[in-house]
Order: structure tokens, then C-alpha cells, then sequence
């Protein structure tokens, strides 16, 4: 599989997780549409583009078990979390439980639409070590005040890679009338996913990652009971061009002029990924990263923060490093010494950074990895831990 990526032979490409490369079906089906754009610009704009764009959407909500109707386009899963957290109905005193697992940048958007209404972010935590799901659902959702109106969590976490229990968490926070806002940008692809099912109230993800869309894809799912209540961050001009049916949509479609054709490949980034064949992208991935989590734990002696199983982690898995590689006491804005080594050295690209007090190391495993990618990493982290690299 290897060879529909164009990855630089130089590198071992372990982090697929935070941007993952397009391959070159994608990049060709993308290139076709943006032709097509310039052909005639004014026939694509004026009269195609709003029902090339609904085509997309339906073959994107068969993939994720909803319908297209209630899906939108947008550039990444940020753009999405700024939408719900502009919209979101909340007064003075309000609070909105994320857990401690969330992305920071998360944490940031809801804080920033929060503050200047009186509003606060509350952090749950989620047990230390994660082995039932359902416990941890129950003992997350406790956490709730009669404060709570939204719960914002992720599907798959992106410091610690794993899968939570985001159905139950839905089911328990609607028995207490507490919307729920899934950020889901690790679980396209990794995780065989139905929207209808979860029942949630937002879901947001990139499609950039896991599902090989190119780059600037993202989708935000509204349930209809929201749709209508939702104001975009940009305003333009509202309203369907081309005499399309009228749609909480189309406050959404017009941001100005730009050029849609990366939402346009989303189709063919699907078909790439379904005729390889999803099963066996998530087992033969969860395998490879499986065979890396345990590896790592031999060499750093530390206790990733779930269960070795499945149902806890997919095709990315994360190690803390061990206590004795230093973690930064403030945001130095530069990559860790042994990230460094790592890349200079080796030419590996994991992810390495700081959670909580202790430095991680992350690992992704898609199409084009392999063994030999995990013991390269393996090798050449014993050696910069012997080493001492930030020494
Ligand atoms: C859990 C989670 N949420 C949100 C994001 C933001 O995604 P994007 O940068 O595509 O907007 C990421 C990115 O890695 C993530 O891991």
C-alpha cells in the first residue's frame, strides 16, 4: 500500500494521527474537480457547486450512519467545535464538562466563547486506568451538576489514543437533559461509526486524518432538533444561488468565494478506504499498534492509561515516556530534545510531547506502516534514552 503514498523514503512516518497524508487517488480526484472549477468558474459556482456539494455529503453520511441533510462541511474539526461554541445557548452560570483527556485547543475555543457570557468550563476527570467502559461512562457523567448543559468530549483522545465510551456517555447525559458534543477527529476510519446510533447532539471531526481526505476536510453533524440554532462564525450571503430547496445549510455554504474541491474528493477518499477494506484497515492497524504499545512498554517500564484491548484503543496507541526524560515546566515552544533527536537523528516522526506533569510518545499506525517502522522507532529510542539526548 505503501506506493499510493509519495512520503519522503528518508522518513518513517509514524504520525499519521495529527496530519495524515493524502494518497494519490485523493489527490487526483481533488485535482479533477478543481479542472472542472476552472473550466468555467461561473457554471461551477453559480449553478453546480450546492448540489456537488449535497452529493458529497449523502455518500459522507452513508459512510457515518447519518443523513446528509444534517451534515456540513468545514475546513477541520476546529472550525466545527467554533461553530457549536458560538451557537450553543448558555447563560450566566452555565457549565459545559469536558474531561481531562480533551484537546487543548478544545479546552481554549470553549473557554474563549464562555468567559464574556458567565458561563465556565468544568474538567471532569476520567479514571487513571481505564478498563470498563462502562463504569468509566457512569463515573464521568456523575460529574455533571444541575449546572451541565453541554458535555464536550472526544471519540478517540489525542494525547492518550483512547476510544471512549461516547454511546453510553450520550445515553446517560440525555437521561439528565445534558446536550453532548462529540469531537471525533481520530475516530473516521479507525472506528466503525453510526451517528445515528451514538445519538448525540454534535458530532465534529477532520476527515484529513484517518480517512486520507485531503487536507482542509471536516465535517460538523447537527441533530435536526439543533438545526436552524446554529449562526456561522462567517457571515456572507445566506442563501442558496442556484434556486436549490432552502436549508439550515445555507448560512453555512457561502463564506465567500473559495474553493471546495478538497470537500468534493471526500467521496473518493471514502472509495479508497472501502476498497481496501475497512475491517481489515482496523485490524491489521490495531495489530501493528498493539505490537508497538507492548514493545514500548518493555523499553520505557511505564503503564499506558487503558486497557490492552480493542475496545480501548484502535490503530494509535500511547506510552508515557519514563519519569527520568524531563517534561517542561512552562511552554517552551519547541519541539522536546529527544522529539528532536528522534527526527535529526533517526529520521522517525512519532509524536512526542508533554501530558499532564510526564512526557508521551504516539504512535500511528495506517496503511503504509509496518514492523520494521516500529522497530526502527524502537531501536533508535533505546539509544537517545541510553544517551540522555536532552542532556
Ligand atoms: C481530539 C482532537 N480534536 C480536535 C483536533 C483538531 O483537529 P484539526 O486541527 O484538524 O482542526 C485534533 C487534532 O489533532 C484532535 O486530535
Amino acid at each position: 500500500m505503501k506506493s499510493h503514498w509519495k512520503l519522503d523514503p528518508e522518513i518513517t512516518y509514524l504520525n499519521h494521527g495529527s496530519f495524515g497524508p493524502t494518497p494519490g487517488v485523493v489527490k487526483e480526484s481533488q485535482l479533477k474537480w478543481r479542472q472542472r472549477l476552472e473550466a468555467n468558474p461561473m457554471q461551477f459556482f453559480v449553478r453546480e457547486q450546492e448540489f456537488l456539494l449535497e452529493e458529497s455529503t449523502e455518500k459522507l453520511g452513508q459512510f457515518l450512519g447519518c443523513d446528509g441533510k444534517d451534515l456540513i462541511y468545514v475546513d477541520n474539526a476546529t472550525f466545527g467545535m467554533n461553530i457549536v461554541a458560538n451557537s450553543f445557548p448558555l447563560n450566566a452560570g452555565d457549565e459545559v464538562l469536558l474531561t481531562d483527556h480533551e484537546y487543548g485547543s478544545v479546552k481554549r475555543i470553549w473557554q474563549d466563547y464562555l468567559s464574556p457570557v458567565g458561563a465556565k468550563v468544568v474538567i471532569g476527570n476520567l479514571p487513571d486506568y481505564m478498563e470498563n467502559q462502562d463504569q468509566v461512562a457512569r463515573s464521568f457523567v456523575e460529574q455533571a451538576s444541575e449546572k451541565t448543559k453541554l458535555i464536550v468530549i472526544s471519540h478517540v483522545t489525542s494525547q492518550t489514543s483512547v476510544v471512549l465510551p461516547v454511546k453510553k456517555i450520550c445515553e446517560l447525559a440525555k437521561a439528565k437533559g445534558i446536550a453532548v458534543c462529540i469531537d471525533g477527529p481520530h475516530a473516521i476510519a479507525m472506528q466503525d461509526l453510526n451517528l445515528s446510533q451514538i445519538d448525540c447532539d454534535f458530532y465534529t471531526a477532520s476527515c484529513h486524518k484517518w480517512l486520507c481526505a485531503p487536507f482542509g476536510t471536516g465535517f460538523l453533524y447537527v441533530h435536526p432538533r439543533w438545526q436552524g440554532k446554529l449562526r456561522p462564525n462567517i457571515t456572507s450571503w445566506g442563501g442558496t444561488m442556484c434556486g436549490r430547496e432552502k436549508s439550515w445549510k445555507d448560512e453555512f455554504l457561502w463564506q465567500g468565494t473559495r474553493d471546495l474541491s478538497a470537500f468534493l474528493a471526500v467521496p473518493d477518499a471514502i472509495d479508497f478506504m472501502q476498497q481496501y477494506g475497512l475491517e481489515k484497515f482496523r485490524k491489521q492497524s490495531h495489530e501493528l499498534a498493539a505490537y508497538a504499545r507492548k514493545r514500548l512498554v518493555e523499553i520505557c517500564e511505564t503503564k499506558p492509561c487503558c486497557a490492552d484491548s480493542i475496545q480501548w484503543y484502535g490503530s494509535m496507541i500511547t506510552v508515557p515516556l519514563p519519569d527520568y526524560v524531563p517534561a517542561p515546566t512552562s511552554y517552551t515552544g519547541q519541539p522536546h530534545p529527544l522529539h528532536r533527536a528522534l527526527y535529526e537523528n533517526h529520521r522517525i516522526e512519532p509524536h512526542v510531547f508533554k501530558w499532564k506533569k510526564s512526557m508521551q510518545l504516539r504512535v500511528s499506525c495506517h496503511l503504509y506502516n509496518d514492523k520494521d517502522d516500529i522497530d526502527r522507532l524502537c531501536e533508535s529510542l533505546k539509544l537517545e534514552l541510553a544517551r540522555k539526548c536532552w542532556k
